[in-house]
This record gives structure tokens, sequence and C-alpha cells, in this order.
């Protein structure tokens, strides 16, 4: 009964050059393992989900990566969204698919572009959770232990009196202000959300159709037509109506049986150059380096990646993002590499 929601629609732009629109980081090689992202988190989620049972969630323009990248998936498996609505429409309409195929399935929904390095671990704790939705009407997250007030993350604050591995939620937060994060850290019964959930199909609907009553009634109809063409002309004429909204803002904030695991493995949502940079081993002087080699001197903390095998020389540089990536060259400083995005926009407009 074991299913899973993988969201690889995103386009994770802070990694330009590499993540571009047109191919996202998810369908990259980032961290030079010879997997892209996207296959690396199939891989973690079959070890406990059957493959056939695991199901894509995309723009439509990435259907062929998506089923050139894992070939033991099928189309049936792909569910393609015609416009990008963020994680909750999505996450609803493969539950109602889902839901179709099988009423009683518990499922895990998953980003596409997470490091994870400990699977044994995190089956571990998945699996424990599955037990926990199999029995309750429970939306389940991950936690991670918090280190500095990230916004830019959901913040869970667990019950502090349960002694129990699972803990019940009294509130979850999704992305407060600096001041706000800031205090939820210094409490010490918060933790970040890692952003993969786990309960039951029946429970997420459930959950749907109570607080976001709108969407569900958008496409409780549209899916009794399952796998047909009737389906998807539905969802090219009503995908886009969906609301725009993340499943935090949607359900997680506004359900009151949310539960929390806190994670046993070391977690990162690889978002960055810096967060990538600070998960790869380093060469002797303190870079990270995928693909290029380097003769480094005087030269620490830079996040260097290339075609394979390009010969990168460095002195006299510290924590520079350095991507070489046909037509663009980067270096810029990582302590600005939220701006990335930005840039981005700039070289649009530019050339
Ligand atoms: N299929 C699909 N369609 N996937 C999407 C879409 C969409 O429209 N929008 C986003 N995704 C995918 C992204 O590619 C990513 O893998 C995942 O859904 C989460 O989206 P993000 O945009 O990265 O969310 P976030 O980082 O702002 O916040 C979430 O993740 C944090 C941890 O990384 C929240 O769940 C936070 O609470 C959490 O802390
Ligand atoms: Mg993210």
């Amino acid at each position: 009964n074991y299913y899973a929601i993988l969201m690889a629609g995103g386009v994770g732009s802070r990694f330009w050059p590499v993540s571009t629109e047109a191919f996202p980081k998810q369908f990259h090689d980032m961290l030079g393992t010879g997997d892209t992202l996207i296959q690396k988190t199939f891989q973690r989620l079959s070890r406990l989900i059957p493959k056939e049972n695991i199901f894509i969630l995309t723009n439509e323009r990435y259907n062929d990566l998506v089923l050139e990248q894992l070939p033991e998936v099928t189309q049936r498996q792909v569910v393609l969204e015609p416009v990008m609505r963020n994680t909750a429409p999505c996450i609803l309409y493969a539950s109602l698919k889902i839901q179709k195929e099988n009423p009683d399935a518990v499922m895990i929904v998953a980003p596409s572009d997470h490091w994870i390095e400990d699977e044994t671990t995190f089956s571990k704790n998945v699996q424990q959770a599955f037990d926990f939705c199999s029995e309750n009407n429970a939306l389940m997250t991950l936690g991670i232990q918090p280190t500095f007030p990230n916004t830019g993350y959901g913040y869970i604050e667990f019950n502090k009196a349960s002694a129990e591995a699972i803990k019940s939620v009294n509130q979850f937060r999704e992305k407060p202000d600096y001041e706000t994060a800031k205090q939820f850290i210094a409490q010490g019964n918060f933790l970040w959300n890692a952003g993969i959930f786990m309960w039951s199909v029946k429970t997420v609907i459930e959950t749907f159709k109570t607080n976001q009553p709108t969407l569900y009634s958008l496409f409780e109809n549209g899916i009794s037509t399952y796998n047909t063409d009737a389906e998807s002309d539905f969802i090219k004429e009503n995908y886009p109506k969906a609301e725009n909204i993340s499943v935090d803002y949607a359900i997680m904030e506004k359900s009151s049986n949310v539960y929390v695991i806190a994670a046993e493995f070391d977690w990162n949502d690889l978002g960055t150059w810096g967060s990538l940079y600070d998960k790869l081993d380093k060469d002797a002087s303190g870079n990270a380096v995928v693909h290029a080699r380097t003769l480094a001197e005087d030269a620490s903390g830079n996040m260097i990646r290339t075609k394979k095998d390009k010969i990168v020389v460095v002195d006299g540089l510290q924590d520079y993002i350095i991507v070489d990536k046909e037509e663009v060259l980067l270096i810029y400083p990582k302590a600005k590499e939220q701006d990335i995005k930005k840039v981005l926009q700039k070289v649009k407009d530019n050339f």
C-alpha cells in the first residue's frame, strides 16, 4: 500500500548557470556522483516503496527528461502540470489519482532535490511514520534540528512533554520573519520542516476538503475520469484556475493533526551553491570541486564546477563560486549566493 509523490517541478534558479528553466537542477548531477538529483531521490524512495508506486509530479515540459532519466518509470507515473501552481495543487491532484488506484494507500511526498546521505536511517524514520499513519489520522513531517534563524523554512513547534519518538505538533509556521525565527530557536522545541510529508491518502484528501474547499471542488470531479484523455483535457482547462499556494500554507499550518519525527539523518535542501559547497568533500586547500581538475594556491572556500576534467587554476581567491557552463562563466562571491536569482534576471534583460 506504499506510494510516493516526488515533486520535480521547481526551477532552481539560484543554481544558475547550471540549473536553467529548460534543464532544472533536479535533472543535473549536482553532487558529481554520476547520478542526477532526481535519480538519487528515486533510488532512495525505492528502498521502501515499489517502483511502480512512485509518481513524479512535474511540468509538462519536463516529461521527456523524467522518462529519460528514470527508465523504470512509465508514463502512468508521470503526473503533468500545464502551469506551475506551487505544491498544494499538484499534491492534491496526484493524491486523487493515487486514491483511484488504491484507497488504502499510505504515501510520502518528497522533493527531488535534497541531499540525504544516510539512506538507511532515512528509511527507518519514514517506516516509523508510515506505521503511524496507517493507524492514525495524521499529517506527518520530518523535523530537522535548526542551527540558525533561517527564514526560508517552515518551523514546527512540538509538544515538549511527549517522550515518544513521534511528537504531536502545537503549531506549524511557514517561513516566519527573522525575529520570530530567532524566538522559535531560543525556545528549544522547534524543528525545521524538511519538506517531506507522510500521510494516508484518505487523510490528506479529507484535509484538503476541509481546509481548501475551493481547490478540492475544482479537482474533485475531473479526476474521476482516471487516466483518460478526458482527464488530461480537464487538467489543461482547470489546473490553471488553481490557487498558487504551497502545501505548507494550504494545509499544514491549518491542521491540528500534525505530527513530527525528529530526523536522525543529516539533511540539506540543496538550494544554493553554498549549501552544495557545505556538503561536498573539499580538496587540500578547502575548495569543493565538481568535474574540474584544479590547481589551487592561496585559494580556499571556493565552489568550483566545470565540464568534465577542465583544468582550473586559481590563486588568491577565497569563498567564490566559479561555474563554467558553455556560454556562461560565473565568478561570484559565495556570500551573495542568494542574489544569483536577480543576476539571472539581469542577464536575461541584457543579453
Ligand atoms: N511538481 C511541482 N510543481 N513541484 C514543485 C512546484 C510545482 O508547481 N513548486 C515547487 N515544487 C517542488 C520544488 O522543486 C521543490 O522540490 C519542492 O517542491 C518544495 O518547493 P520549494 O519552492 O523548494 O519550497 P521551499 O523551499 O520554499 O519550502 C519548503 O521546503 C522547505 C525545506 O526545504 C517548505 O515545505 C518549507 O516548510 C520547508 O522548510
Ligand atoms: Mg526548497
